[in-house]
């Protein structure tokens, strides 16, 4: 890694002929992964709402020689979820990485406002949208002995300005990893999570100015705000077999803000 944060990424062979779903996959962190696993001979379905967003991302990798799908869902709607396991059996035959990143909404609300309305659509979007994922592509996850990776935040790890709902559902996220990982191991299935501080995106960029930006990275031990590279370079070790004997682990990927 260089000093200005940009990352050589180490590559996996062994990923080369398998095929993931990464939802989320329209912009940002799932992008950068559906990128990077293509970039290492995965076929990838890129899951959203957003059809061109997916789209550009897909032929982000057709045009560099890779295989990709773009699937529109809400991951919060299992039907939705069912049309595109349908989409990725007819297409690729099978699955053996599910990257369930999906989610958002971790802008700040205070409790005292904070309704009910917003509280089930957080907890919808971000925990109930991920378990949905991960169950839809069971069947193909046992027959290839596949690998998950999930998306918490430091806001589930730690307390943070972040909505008490997001904070709630992203611990979810780490309990629920935590039990698959035990429950599904005996399958062959190894489940990990991500669990990133603030990584920057197209968001962040729009609703804080560079010197915004600049100020908080200053509050962080290695000086610096994430990349969603460096989270895809995280995931594809979660998914590959150089993590073979890992299960069940929630990375904390946060230029050291969080040391648990
Ligand atoms: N950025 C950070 O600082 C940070 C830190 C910790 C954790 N995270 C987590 O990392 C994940 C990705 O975040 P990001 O920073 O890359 O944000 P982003 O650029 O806003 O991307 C969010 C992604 O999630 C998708 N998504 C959200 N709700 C969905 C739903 N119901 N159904 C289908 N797709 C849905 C969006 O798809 P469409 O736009 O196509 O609908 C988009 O691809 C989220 O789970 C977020 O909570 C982010």
């Amino acid at each position: 890694m260089t000093t200005s944060g940009l990352i050589v990424m180490a590559s996996h062979p062994d990923l080369a002929g398998k095929t993931a779903v990464v939802t989320g996959g329209s912009r940002g962190i799932g992008a950068a992964t559906a990128i990077a696993l293509a970039r290492n001979g995965v076929a990838v379905t890129v899951v959203g709402r957003d059809r061109s967003a997916l789209d550009g991302v897909a032929t982000a990798i057709t045009d560099s020689g890779g295989q990709a799908l773009a699937a529109v869902a809400d991951c919060t709607s299992k039907a939705d979820l069912d049309r595109v396991h349908a989409q990725v059996l007819d297409r690729f035959g099978g699955v053996d990485i599910v990257i369930a990143f999906a989610g958002g909404y971790g802008q700040p609300v205070p409790s005292a406002a904070e309704t009910a309305e917003h509280w089930r659509q957080v907890v919808d979007s971000d925990l109930t949208a991920t378990f949905l994922t991960i169950s839809t592509f069971l069947p193909e996850l046992t027959a290839s002995r596949g690998t998950v990776v999930t998306m918490a935040s430091s806001a589930g790890r730690q307390a943070s300005r972040a909505a008490a709902a997001y904070a709630a559902a992203k611990a979810g996220v780490v309990g629920m990893s935590r039990h698959l990982a035990n429950e599904l191991a005996p399958l062959g299935i190894r489940v990990n999570c991500i669990a990133p501080a603030t990584i920057e995106n197209e968001r962040l960029r729009r609703v804080m100015s560079d010197e915004q930006r600049d100020q908080l990275a200053r509050t962080y031990p290695l000086a610096r705000l994430g990349t969603p590279e460096d989270i895809a370079a995280a995931t594809l070790f979660l998914a590959s077999s150089a993590s073979a004997w890992i299960t069940g682990i929630t990375l904390d990927i946060t230029g050291g803000s969080v040391m648990p």
